[in-house]
């Protein structure tokens, strides 16, 4: 198997960067790790890209065409496949076009339920019975574009915004590898 440059888009913590880097040590998971890109220097996840020697950019996204230099670094690094793993920046529609169906993000709702921020507290508001996550496509909206995975989890009723972003997080690290092994599973 002929397997994917990957590039992992971070803005935080990094456990689902993490736990990828983990899997694609695997000959048959389809991707590899090839770069990392953060939007923030103070990220935590950048501390697995110097573990593990991959090679990793740290964007000033307030320059004005820091997209632009994203676009060479993937280039650079022959980067054929997206991982958005809790990356907080919005991503252009020039850009999505560029890599359409090779973009995929991670949201901890049960999309289209609960797009978008503070998740948590708007499923405990709305007394919702499951919870969970998706990986998805990118498209030009937020968190909108078609599903390719997703798992859920009854809440219990002693359950908080804390409880339920570990058990999520927990579930993110199946369905994060699961929804890469799909997309590549006939190609
Ligand atoms: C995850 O819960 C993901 O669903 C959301 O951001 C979080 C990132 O966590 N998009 P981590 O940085 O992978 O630990």
């Amino acid at each position: 198997m002929v397997k994917k440059n990957a590039c992992v888009f971070i803005s935080g913590q990094g456990s689902n960067l993490k736990n990828l880097i983990q899997r694609s040590r695997d000959v048959n998971f389809p991707i590899n790790i090839k770069l990392i890109i953060s939007d923030n220097k103070k990220a935590f996840g950048i501390i697995y890209a110097k573990k593990n020697s991959i090679p990793y950019s740290i964007l000033n996204t307030k320059l004005r065409n820091y997209e632009n230099k994203i676009f060479q670094i993937l280039k650079k690094n022959k980067i054929n496949f997206i991982c958005l793993a809790g990356y907080m920046k919005i991503i252009s529609k020039n850009f999505i076009k560029q890599f359409r169906k090779k973009i995929i993000n991670i949201h901890p709702s049960l999309l289209p339920k609960f797009k978008g921020l503070n998740t948590f507290s708007r499923v405990l508001k709305n007394n919702e019975i499951k919870t969970g996550c998706t990986v998805h496509y990118v498209d030009e909206k937020l968190d909108n574009g078609p599903i390719i995975n997703q798992k859920s989890f009854y809440i219990n009723s002693d359950d908080n915004e804390v409880s339920l972003k570990l058990k999520t997080q927990k579930l993110e690290y199946q369905t994060f590898p699961e929804a890469i092994i799909k997309i590549f599973r006939n190609s």
